[in-house]
């Protein structure tokens, strides 16, 4: 243990990490030219990922472009739940796991992918008896339990379109989710568990759905001995055991276009309401297996990978479901917290398991951080081979107490840049040949190509620093935002005509490397999960206390960034702590747990333009303790005083 370089003397001495060399030897991808070739012919590079799909029918054309809708696999046709299942046990490895199960308290499960291919036929068999086929929709309401996806493949083997809600959402959270989709049909489990405790997910789902004219039935999974079951009780809600368990295990896939929709995410934006992000199937699906396959170098008969995500986020639907399950990979798949009964949980899971890759956020790698050496260094992770971060810019010293305790110092990291509406990976290192710096994504991956912008809109060459783009379409791209097709193009295609624009600053080193520097919008990064503003101040403003409210995002320890309000009352209502708290929990309600604010300060009047726009940048260097900037254009110059003396007095 102590022969290992110390956290400081690593970061002291800015050491980089080239592939190690017994790495390199089997790594999926060890030619370093890989980007050049790739570049050489973008379009023939990810048809020839595409040609390891199984399509029914061929595309005529890799893309169709026209600016900003693309069209990939033109003409071809295919079911995404054959690429995940069907060709794996054709090709006779039906007997290997597809998923290690735990639930929080310890129940397990093993899932072959043969048992996943007869569940996720029963599932579809319901399904349609429940009269959902092509095109409709569903909304999924679950923890993380295989059920979760084999709901989703089900839903993609019939056509229909699916969206899962992260089930720490709130109610009225999930009730515009399925209001915007006008879903005919909601699955759920009826609880889950997290940190000991039973969550009552259907609750939440009867509040959501009482509002919602589109949703014919609810279908209620059981989570099972222990666990609270709020009984089925309408014709609306049908149970499990009635709908699924007696269905035959054989169900004919959908032939479907390449271009037909597979899921709807919903994702926060700059505005209070949240954008039902669109991503098809032939490229969304091309893409993930050519990112899993490369970024986590992927070996089906051998590894073990485990993404922590929930299938919730963009993660779990590219790097649980699809990627890895279009690999044929055995994966390990976990309900409930990283620290729960103990902080070391995860170790426990990895040792059990023999987990050979894996992949989490920078947040709970701080986490692990704080809760010290001594929990990892209790079992034995000598089979983690490659560990990967995702969804926020990971600071070095995690980066460098990752590769070190977690990962013996042995372990490339794939530190990796992509979104909600990239469907994939976009910047990341391959680690058979990138050498890494601690804190950057480092290159495009092949195919991808980024640039930098200034704020006109002019490339920057070489090394600098500017808001960061995609220079041409991907196949994972998305498609567009649901029911809104013109706040798709002047979200991400019109301040910078002719480029992407993911709403991400970076910075490019002399070695062409990015440095993702974090939002440039009214977005911020709480614990990895993309939160607006704007959302949480509409929430807050629904309270009858609240007149006005501001949200920034301040730099938190653990989580990255989060949220604080400042508000203002209405006439008739004090301030008070009790209602400061009344205003904290008010947001979970409203958003979720994870939405609610740091801090709620009240403030005697928000910093306004003379045009009426509140002034989140002041808030922000007030809440950082800098000097304030520019304030020419504030319209009342004293409301800063008053702020201050708000602000510094509750601190
Ligand atoms: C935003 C996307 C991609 C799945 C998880 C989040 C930030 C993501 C990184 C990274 C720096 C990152 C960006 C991006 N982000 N990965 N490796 N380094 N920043 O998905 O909710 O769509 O959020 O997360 O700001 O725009 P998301």
């Amino acid at each position: 243990m102590t022969d290992r370089p110390t956290i400081e003397t690593l970061l002291r001495e800015g050491r980089t990490f080239p592939p190690p060399a017994e790495f390199a030897a089997r790594a999926n991808v060890s030619d370093p030219a890989v980007h050049e070739r790739a570049e050489a012919d973008w379009q023939g590079w990810w048809a020839s990922w595409a040609e390891r799909l199984d399509w029914d029918r061929k595309w005529d054309t890799v893309l169709e472009w026209d600016a900003p809708w693309a069209r990939w696999f033109v003409g071809g046709r295919l079911n995404a739940s054959v690429q995940c299942l069907d060709r794996h046990v054709a090709a006779g490895h039906g007997e290997r796991v597809a998923f290690q199960w735990e639930g929080e308290p310890g129940d397990e499960l093993t899932l072959t992918y043969a048992d996943v291919l007869a569940g996720t036929c029963r599932i579809a068999n319901g399904l349609k008896s429940l009269g959902v086929g092509r095109g409709d929709r569903v909304t999924l309401y679950m923890p993380m339990v295989p059920e979760l996806a084999m709901t989703v493949l089900a839903c993609a083997r019939i056509g229909a379109v699916f969206s899962v809600v992260f089930a720490g959402f709130s109610a009225p959270s999930l009730r515009d989710r399925i209001h915007d989709l006008e879903a005919k049909v909601v699955v759920c489990a009826d609880a889950c568990w997290r940190r000991g405790q039973v969550l009552d997910l259907k609750a939440v789902v009867d509040e959501a759905v009482a509002d919602c004219p589109s949703v014919e039935h609810v279908l209620v999974w059981n989570r099972g001995e222990g666990a609270a079951s709020a009984s089925p009780g309408t014709e609306r809600d049908r149970s499990w055991r009635e709908v699924v368990a007696g269905q035959s295990t054989e169900c004919a896939p959908e032939s479907m276009d390449s271009e037909d929709p597979l899921f709807v995410l919903y994702t926060s934006g700059t505005t209070g309401k949240p954008k039902g992000i669109l991503h098809t199937t032939g490229g969304y699906l091309t893409h993930v297996l050519a990112t899993s396959n490369l970024v986590f170098d992927l070996k089906a008969e051998e590894d073990v990978f485990w993404c922590t995500a929930d299938i919730g986020w963009i993660t779990g639907h590219s790097y649980v479901v699809f990627g890895p399950m279009a690999n044929g990979v055995t994966q390990l798949m976990y309900e409930g917290a990283p620290n729960h009964p103990r902080p070391d949980r995860f170790w426990e899971l990895v040792e059990k398991y023999g987990v050979t890759i894996l992949y989490t956020a920078p947040t709970a790698i701080r986490a692990f951080m704080k809760w010290g050496d001594e929990w990892p260094n209790l079992h034995d992770l000598s089979t983690l081979r490659l560990l990967g971060t995702v969804g926020e810019p990971i600071n070095p010293e995690a980066w460098t107490w990752y590769h070190q305790v977690v990962g013996g110092g042995r372990c490339p990291i794939v530190d990796t840049w992509w979104q909600t509406e990239t469907g994939g990976i976009m910047i990341t290192p391959l680690p058979g040949i990138t050498e890494l710096v601690p804190g950057s994504a480092t290159r495009p991956f092949p195919g991808v190509k980024a640039g930098l912008v200034d704020e006109s809109g002019a490339p920057i060459e070489g090394p600098g620093a500017g808001y960061l783009v995609v220079e041409r379409p991907w196949p994972g791209m998305l498609r567009g935002i649901w029911g809104d097709p013109e706040r798709y193009v002047e979200t991400y295609w019109s301040r910078f005509p002719g480029r992407y624009f993911p709403g991400d600053g970076a910075r490019r080193d002399e070695r062409g490397y990015y440095w993702v520097l974090g939002r440039v919008d009214d977005v911020m990064n709480v614990s990895g999960h993309r939160l607006s503003t704007m959302e949480i101040e509409s929430a807050l403003v629904s309270h009858p206390a609240v007149a006005e409210a501001a949200v920034i995002g301040v730099p938190h320890e653990l989580k990255g960034q989060a949220p604080v309000a400042f508000v203002l009352l209405r006439q008739g209502h004090e301030s008070s702590d009790a209602l400061a708290a009344e205003l904290r929990e008010h947001v979970a309600a409203e958003i979720g747990k994870l939405a609610r604010p740091e801090a709620v300060h009240f403030a005697p009047e928000l910093p306004k333009t003379r045009s009426g726009k509140i002034m989140r940048r002041l808030l922000r260097d007030l809440a950082a303790g800098k000097a304030v900037g520019d304030v020419t254009t504030l319209a009342d110059p004293s409301v800063l005083q008053q702020l201050k003396t708000e602000y510094e007095g509750r601190e």
